[in-house]
């Protein structure tokens, strides 16, 4: 079925289309229905296990010996391959640890773990036994923890002794342990992989060896949950310092992943795939771990950077080593590797003949590095658009259905499943080329997310600004060929290095310094990492203090959501702009960081303010 034809059918008969589709799964009890009566439930009635899925139905096809998972760490020099055998042992044998803690069907298990092969056995290993999973990146700091421990209130912690970040060791234990002095929630049990680099020191009763836990366990069975069973809660950012937990249901997510990977990637079983990305995001969860090896292909775990780990040819070498056909990652990886290797002579070195085409997506493609990239490889260059709401691609070139790559610039064409429109602020649709709301029409798709975890009134908040809709929190438009460009949000969330992050969340850890009388945190553009946060404050303290109060703010954020949110810059000025009713006026922060035609309005309070500031960015 052409791209077309698929499209047109999935949303005049969505019904049909997703049944059709949920054959590519092996089901205990196979659902008579596609959509549910009540319009947006996925396959009731249907049961059936995604660990069974992705790992033991393969070996039961007989794809023992196959390679399932390969390991590439570059951080500390080693790299190991599993076959789908072998990465059936290792889950069975994790999830019967986890039954010998007394974990049962429906708790939670929070996983905060750097890309080690245990993470991917225990999130395999909580679907294994219908646990749900919530993977916590592990940059994030002890507070973000602690708030994610209070909210899905987890029957266990997996951690492991220590990260690698490049050249360093970053001990997680001392974090689990602040995360936990810091939660309301009382956590029964914390198993640590302790990892040679670094030993966490264990207390009883509650701190467990996990390799101790592991050899004394039984390996354990599949087991049958129903469709709509959680199979993960992924914690993101929303306009607070509030994250907000998308609950992943298990048919829907399985049916969807299962199905993009032939018809958007356009991969077969038993090639490899790589997504150069992190467990703690969506990407990770639907690309590293549950597609690939849904659709019985060998998955890369890649414990590393795009440049320093050591060099900025490491892609392109682990693809020409483990024949990659498709690599997915952010545009900032590419902008990197550009940084550091101009002429591509890495990859000219490497020869990643394999690869057939690169994806993008997590954050704007910018044409130039989009360019520079599809020069170097000579392959197509996709840049598609998601949100970890949505769980897998909505925009999208979808290659395995025979569609040509969108133009640059564009994120694509609607993916099967996703009815898009361009709405204005009233919902009324606009015209082809005309920017506006993007918003997807009831239903969404298998695989989108049903709720938030305990927190129904965010869940209706994404359908309430437009009747019958779920509104992205992106603008966009769609040109007369149908494909779509995204333009960025419209709340304050920005995307650093691909990272979704929430500059109102980091503007109340800077408002929590105790130097900090007020302040803003805006989107900088940054030519690596394509936002970076831009903290502007007014301190109680006097100029000759202002670099002590700056570097406050900046551990402040480090230690209390994560380095990855560290601002690039911080001004400290006399009073912010603001309005006459006091609205600060962020725009006009943006304009003058990103170098935007400078509108000071009528509104404002004190011009003279504006003046200041931007003599102080210029002088910066
Ligand atoms: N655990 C602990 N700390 C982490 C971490 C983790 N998992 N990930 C990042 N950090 C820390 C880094 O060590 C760094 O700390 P520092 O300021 O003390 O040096 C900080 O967070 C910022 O990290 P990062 O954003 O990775 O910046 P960088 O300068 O170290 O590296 C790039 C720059 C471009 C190489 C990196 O940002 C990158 O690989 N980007 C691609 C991201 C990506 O693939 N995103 C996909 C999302 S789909
Ligand atoms: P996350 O939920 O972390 O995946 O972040 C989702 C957000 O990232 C989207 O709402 C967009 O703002 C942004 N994003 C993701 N993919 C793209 C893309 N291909 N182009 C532009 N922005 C993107």
């Amino acid at each position: 079925m052409r791209y077309e034809d698929a499209y047109q059918r999935s949303i005049q008969d969505p019904d049909a289309f997703w049944l059709d589709a949920a054959q590519m799964l092996d089901w205990d009890k196979a659902p008579t229905e596609g959509l549910g009566t009540d319009g947006s439930s996925w396959f009731p009635g249907g049961e059936l296990n995604l660990c069974h899925n992705a790992v033991d139905r393969h070996v039961e096809a007989g794809r023992r010996a196959d390679t399932a998972l390969i390991y590439e760490s570059p951080v500390t020099g080693t790299n190991r391959t599993y076959s789908f055998g072998e990465l059936q042992a290792e889950v069975a044998q994790t999830a019967g640890m986890l039954v010998a803690q007394g974990a049962q069907i429906g708790d939670r298990v929070i996983i905060y773990m750097p890309m080690i092969p245990q993470a991917v056995f225990a999130m395999l290993a909580c679907a294994r036994l219908g646990l749900v999973h919530s993977v916590v990146f592990g940059g994030f700091s002890a507070a973000e923890l602690a708030k994610r421990i209070d909210d899905c209130e987890p029957a266990l912690v997996l951690t492991a002794s220590c990260g690698i970040e490049g050249q360093k060791v970053i001990p997680y234990k001392p974090l689990v342990d602040g995360a936990l002095s810091l939660a309301s929630a009382k956590v029964e049990s914390v198993l640590v992989w302790q990892r040679e680099q670094c030993t966490a020191e264990l207390t009883a009763p509650r701190d467990k060896d996990w390799q101790t836990q592991l050899e004394a366990a039984a390996r354990a069975s599949c087991v049958s949950v129903a469709s709509a069973h959680p199979l993960y809660i992924l914690y993101t950012s929303g306009t607070t310092g509030v994250p907000k937990g998308v609950v992943r249901e298990t048919a829907g997510y399985g049916v969807a992943l299962a199905w993009s990977m032939p018809n958007i990637y356009g991969v077969e079983p038993g090639e490899t795939y790589w997504a150069a990305s992190d467990i703690g995001w969506v990407v990770g969860h639907s690309y590293i771990v549950y597609g690939p090896l849904l659709n019985g292909n060998a998955t890369v775990l890649f414990e590393g950077k795009p440049v320093g780990t050591p060099d900025a040819g490491i892609f392109w070498r682990i693809i020409a080593k483990h024949q990659v056909s498709i690599l997915f990652t952010a545009p900032t990886a590419i902008r990197a590797i550009r940084g550091a290797d101009p002429a591509g002579e890495y990859l000219a070195q490497a020869k990643p003949d394999t690869l057939r085409a690169l994806f993008l997506a997590g954050e704007r493609a910018d044409p130039d590095t989009v360019e520079w990239v599809g020069d170097q490889l000579d392959r197509p260059v996709i840049d598609h658009w998601w949100q970890t709401e949505l769980g897998w691609p909505a925009l999208a070139t979808c290659i395995g259905l025979g569609s040509d790559p969108a133009p640059t610039g564009s994120a694509g064409y609607p993916v099967p499943g996703f009815a898009f429109e361009v709405l204005d602020e009233k919902g009324e649709p606009v015209a082809a080329d005309v920017t506006g709301n993007l918003a997807i029409a009831k239903p969404l798709p298998p695989g989108s997310f049903r709720s938030l975890w305990q927190n129904e009134a965010g869940f209706l908040g994404y359908f309430s600004a437009f009747e019958g809709h779920y509104a992205t929190g992106d603008a966009g438009v769609m040109g007369a060929d149908g494909a779509y460009r995204v333009m960025g949000r419209t709340d304050d969330i920005i995307n650093v290095a691909g990272h979704r992050l929430s500059t109102g969340q980091i503007e109340e850890v800077v408002a929590s310094c105790p130097s900090v009388v007020e302040c803003a945190v805006i989107g900088g553009t940054d030519d690596l990492k394509g936002e970076v946060p831009v903290v502007f404050f007014v301190g109680s303290r006097g100029k000759e203090h202002e670099a002590v109060m700056a570097a406050e703010v900046v551990s402040a954020v480090r230690e209390q959501i994560s380095p990855i949110a560290a601002p690039r810059d911080v001004f400290c000025v006399a009073a912010l702009p603001k309005t006459r009713s006091g609205k600060i006026l962020r725009n006009l922060l943006r304009a003058i960081v990103n170098g935007g035609e400078i509108v000071v309005p009528q509104t404002i309070e004190d011009p003279q303010t504006v003046d200041v500031i931007i003599a102080k960015v210029a002088a910066s």
